[in-house]
């Protein structure tokens, strides 16, 4: 009897304590734990590996509870970096939030729960928002700002979130790049002081730093081993990732928009939603973490993930702004014979009082050029449907040139003060649009709308952004909000693509900024696939796309074949090592084929089919990354395998060559240990055939003992498929 009623009365304890104040979220494999106590502060116990509700005693019995504020906010506490700053409409700085509600609502894919926080004082209000999904362990994090105060609220910080990270050997891998040369990977140790990565290019967000962090807990990043916490900022505009070390336990990481001349003036009743973080944890390491971006991506956050992308040539590189109807209709039928599905025309084609001949002028002015093109869009069109090929075309629709008919008639459409003269970017002469005003967006979303009523066949569009913003000035927003103009351009962009996804839901558009200036997931609900960089040159780019696969998935990777000496570095490769250095992401071509030996030919259109076969894989599978670039090993190597282990595909790339060299061994992870694999060689050209060629392999000793592989020239590389046999 005394052991039933203990037992009860633990029973009541445990779940009172759940009802009253503690908020579990979890996804498959993850749990955030909060704790919302009625008129108390909302504060963050616990990150990290699921837990059941009957722990969460012993988390804190542990001592594991971080116990730290989960939106903190200045004002009463000074000393320490704040989520949220406001300046109240008297003046007041500060805000005291407390907890007045907590719901979850049951959603398709994910459960949302909403914790509202409001001030003391003030009639200000927070809603600190998490969305649990439930098929990828990704939850997503954000705040909903609003307040009926009599005047405007100045917000001056406002994070989207905020995570504290135990001290330890903590250590950041995130990308950095510039022009040509995206995402290349850092790794270094979290230290004191503040580490800041951040954006203020204002239109494309990922040129230089990503929105985008990993963070492994202990010790130096693995990729398949150990506890990592990943968070994406899902944001097109400029942003600021941080990290403060103050004297106690923690490191403590802010996201969000970056606050640099954004101050935002929020008027009473208005809501100011700051961009979702998504936040991940692993115990798998770096691949675990990647695997879970990738998963929910395809999911929840790339349009139209789950559907094949097609095998495309882009003439860009083939005949830059030398565009003629021959020579499309040429590039068409050489992709056709090499059995592609799609090309597309890339900049050049448009301009009619202004023709488009280089880099300088005829953007906004989106007519075709008759005299390059005297039959217009359709004999394209056409054309590429007699091919039995699908047609895209490039515009870059936020952008104008001085030169140029739209500046002409709308030049308060640019973003420029009111009393300078515009400073241009590329060609001398671009313009940025400013796509806070609503007539810029109706411009743009009727010309995507009209070119797609005149010409239906247009199955894919190369959206493009050139330049970033300069002469920080609009002339629609009034005097007082002119510093909303970065958070105001891309709330306008989003609002724009809404309008085009819902009128052209199969549309395939893609994301290209000066290459790679738009891999960001703010964008990516409304776009297939981005541009990963100008540098087409495969070895660069076996560095720029390890870096982009620890957050986005080789579906929405766009990766070409180019041509040989590459256009960027000059370097000459086989067309072997190209086509298998693309076939990593989703393939595609960017070089003149009329060039092409017949030789090449015949590889190329073998490749392209044995690509049609593996896409799925490659495509929709999980990818595990074996021996990464960065390592100096004198070689690369990755493996994408479907979800149920049983049909992966494994590349290995050369990336230094010298005599006598030593490469470690190649070990397949991510494949089953209890299955029965067979090998066959890819991509096959003139080498002499693999001593595992057709043989059977344990999972086991593919995964533990790994391969021999030989990779006996510069720039060889290796494709294998690996198929499980039956009993
Ligand atoms: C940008 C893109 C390129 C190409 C050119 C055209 O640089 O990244 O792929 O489309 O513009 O001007």
């Amino acid at each position: 009897m005394k052991r039933i009623l203990l037992g009860l009365c633990l029973l009541l304890s445990t779940s009172l304590y759940a009802w009253e104040k503690d908020v579990l979220i979890s996804t498959p494999h993850t749990s955030l734990l909060l704790s919302a106590p009625e008129n108390g502060e909302l504060k963050i116990v616990y990150y990290g590996e699921r837990i059941h509700p009957n722990q969460i005693g012993q988390i804190h019995q542990a001592g594991l509870a971080y116990n730290k504020p989960a939106y903190p906010v200045f004002g009463i506490e000074c000393r320490d970096e704040a989520a949220l700053q406001v300046k109240h409409a008297d003046g007041n700085l500060s805000l005291d939030m407390v907890v007045t509600d907590v719901q979850t609502i049951n959603q398709k894919d994910a459960d949302l729960t909403q914790i509202t926080l409001k001030d003391k004082v003030y009639p200000f209000q927070v809603k600190v928002m998490y969305k649990a999904f439930k098929h990828s362990d990704i939850i997503e994090t954000w705040t909903e700002i609003t307040h009926q105060e009599k005047k405007a609220v100045t917000l001056q910080q406002f994070a989207s979130a905020y995570l504290p990270i135990r001290k330890g050997d903590v250590w950041i891998s995130h990308l950095h790049g510039s022009w040509a040369n995206e995402a290349k990977l850092t790794t270094e140790p979290l230290t004191t002081g503040m580490k800041v990565i951040k954006n203020k290019d204002g239109a494309r967000n990922a040129h230089t730093d990503h929105a985008e962090v990993m963070i492994s807990l202990d010790g130096r990043p693995l990729e398949n081993h150990g506890p990592v916490i990943g968070a994406a900022l899902c944001w097109s505009g400029n942003y600021r990732l941080r990290f403060d070390t103050l004297d106690d336990n923690f490191h403590y990481f802010f996201a969000g928009i970056n606050e640099d001349a954004s101050e935002y003036t929020l008027e009473p009743k208005e809501v100011f939603a700051t961009p979702e973080l998504a936040l991940t944890y692993s115990n798998e390491g770096l691949g675990g973490a990647s695997r879970s971006f990738h998963r929910w991506a395809r999911q929840n956050k790339i349009h139209h993930a789950d559907r094949p992308r097609d095998i495309l040539l882009n003439s860009w590189e083939g005949v830059y702004f030398n565009i003629n109807e021959e020579g499309m209709v040429q590039m068409m039928k050489d992709i056709a014979d090499l059995g592609g599905e799609l090309f597309v025309m890339d900049d050049g084609w448009f301009g009619d009082k202004y023709p488009r001949l280089s880099d300088n002028s005829s953007l906004g002015d989106w007519v075709v050029d008759t005299r390059k093109l005297p039959n217009g869009l359709s004999a394209l069109t056409r054309a590429a449907k007699e091919q039995g090929i699908k047609f895209g075309i490039w515009l870059e629709p936020e952008m104008t040139n001085l030169t140029s008919e739209l500046y002409e008639k709308h030049p308060d459409w640019i973003i420029c003060q009111d009393n300078r003269q515009p400073r241009p970017g590329r060609g001398g002469t671009q313009l940025v649009l400013d796509l806070s005003n609503p007539d810029v967006q109706d411009f743009i979303y009727q010309t995507i709308d009209r070119l797609m009523t005149e010409n239906p066949e247009i199955a894919y569009i190369k959206w493009d952004s050139n330049m970033g913003v300069a002469n920080y000035g609009s002339s629609y927003l009034p005097k007082g909000k002119q510093s909303h103009l970065n958070i105001d351009y891309h709330r306008g962009l989003c609002k724009v693509m809404q309008r085009i996804r819902a009128k052209y839901p199969d549309l395939v558009i893609q994301n290209c900024a000066s290459g790679g200036g738009r891999a960001n997931y703010g964008l990516m609900p409304y776009f297939e696939e981005f541009w990963t960089s100008d540098n087409t040159e495969a070895l660069q780019r076996i560095y720029m796309q390890w870096g982009t696969s620890y957050f986005f998935p080789a579906v929405a990777m766009g990766s070409h074949v180019a041509s040989s000496p590459s256009h960027q570095t000059g370097r000459l490769m086989p067309l072997k090592f190209r086509f298998d250095v693309a076939m990593t992401g989703r393939l595609g071509m960017e070089m003149q084929p009329k060039n092409m030996t017949a030789n090449e030919r015949d590889f190329a259109r073998k490749a392209i089919a044995t690509y049609k076969r593996i896409r799925p894989v490659i495509q929709q599978g999980d990818l595990y990354r074996i021996l990464s670039p960065y390592d100096d090993k004198g070689a690369a190597s990755l493996l994408y395998t479907n979800a149920e282990k049983t049909h992966a595909v494994f590349f290995a790339f050369k990336t230094l060559h010298y005599m006598n060299q030593i490469l470690p061994r190649f070990k397949m992870d991510g494949l089953d240990p209890d299955k029965q694999y067979r090998l066959t060689e890819l991509n096959v050209q003139g080498n002499k055939p693999l001593p595992f060629e057709g043989k059977v392999f344990s999972g086991s000793l593919l995964m533990k003992e790994g391969l021999e592989l030989p990779l006996e020239y510069e720039y060889a590389s290796r494709v294998l498929e690996v198929v499980e046999v039956g009993e």
